[in-house]
C-alpha cells in the first residue's frame, strides 16, 4: 500500500503477474501497413461482437490505426514468438519485413489478418476514448477467422510462455 499514489514500479511488478495473451493488432491505409505486438485487448460483448484494444497514443505510428478505421486483432500461438518479438519493434526492422516474417492475408476490413493465427477478429473501429497515455479502441466484430487449436502464446513475469 503507498499513498497518494501507487508507485509506477510497483504497479508494473503486479502487472507482471497478469498472464496476458499476446495478439498483434493490425491495419491498412492508403497502402501503408501497420501491426503492433500487445497484450492490452479483450473481449467487450458477443452480441454484437465486440473487442477493444489499447494502443500507446505517444507513438506516433499507431496514428494510422484511428485514420483507417479499422483494426485485426490476431491472436498469436506459441510458435508466433518472434512475429512477437518484430512487432515489438525489437529489432527495429521496417514494417514490411516485419509482416514478410509471415503469411497474411484480408477478411471483409483490409486490415492485414495472419493466416495461421488461432482467431482472427477483423473489425470496424464504433468508439475511441483517449484516457491517460493511450488510446481505447472499440472494435465491432465483420469478419471471424478461428484457426487450429495450437498452443497460445503467453506473456507473463516478463517473458514468454506456452499453454
Ligand atoms: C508482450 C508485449 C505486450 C505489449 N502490449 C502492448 C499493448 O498492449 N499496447 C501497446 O500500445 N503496446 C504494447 N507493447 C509494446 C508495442 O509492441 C511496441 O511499443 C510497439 O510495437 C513498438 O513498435 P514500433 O517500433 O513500430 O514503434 C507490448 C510489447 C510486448 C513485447
Amino acid at each position: 500500500m503507498s499513498a497518494p499514489g501507487i508507485d509506477p514500479k510497483l504497479y508494473r511488478d503486479a502487472m507482471a503477474r497478469y498472464a496476458g495473451h499476446v495478439q498483434i493488432v493490425t491495419t491498412a491505409h492508403e497502402g501503408v501497413r501497420r501491426g503492433v505486438t500487445i497484450t492490452a485487448a479483450c473481449s467487450v460483448s458477443d452480441s454484437p461482437a465486440m473487442v477493444l484494444v489499447c494502443l500507446n497514443r505517444h507513438n506516433a505510428s499507431n496514428d494510422i490505426f484511428a485514420e483507417s478505421g479499422v483494426f485485426a486483432l490476431n491472436t498469436l500461438a506459441a510458435h508466433h514468438k518472434g512475429l512477437a518479438d518484430a512487432f515489438a519493434g525489437f529489432a527495429k526492422l521496417p514494417v514490411e519485413e516485419r509482416f514478410a516474417m509471415g503469411e497474411w492475408d484480408e477478411l471483409v476490413t483490409g486490415a492485414p489478418t495472419l493466416k495461421d493465427a488461432i482467431a482472427a477478429y477483423d473489425c470496424r473501429i464504433v468508439d475511441t476514448k483517449s484516457v491517460s497515455t493511450h488510446n481505447i479502441f472499440f472494435g465491432e466484430v465483420v469478419g471471424l477467422r478461428l484457426g487450429s487449436k495450437d498452443q497460445s502464446l503467453v506473456y507473463m513475469d516478463r517473458s514468454y510462455h506456452a499453454i
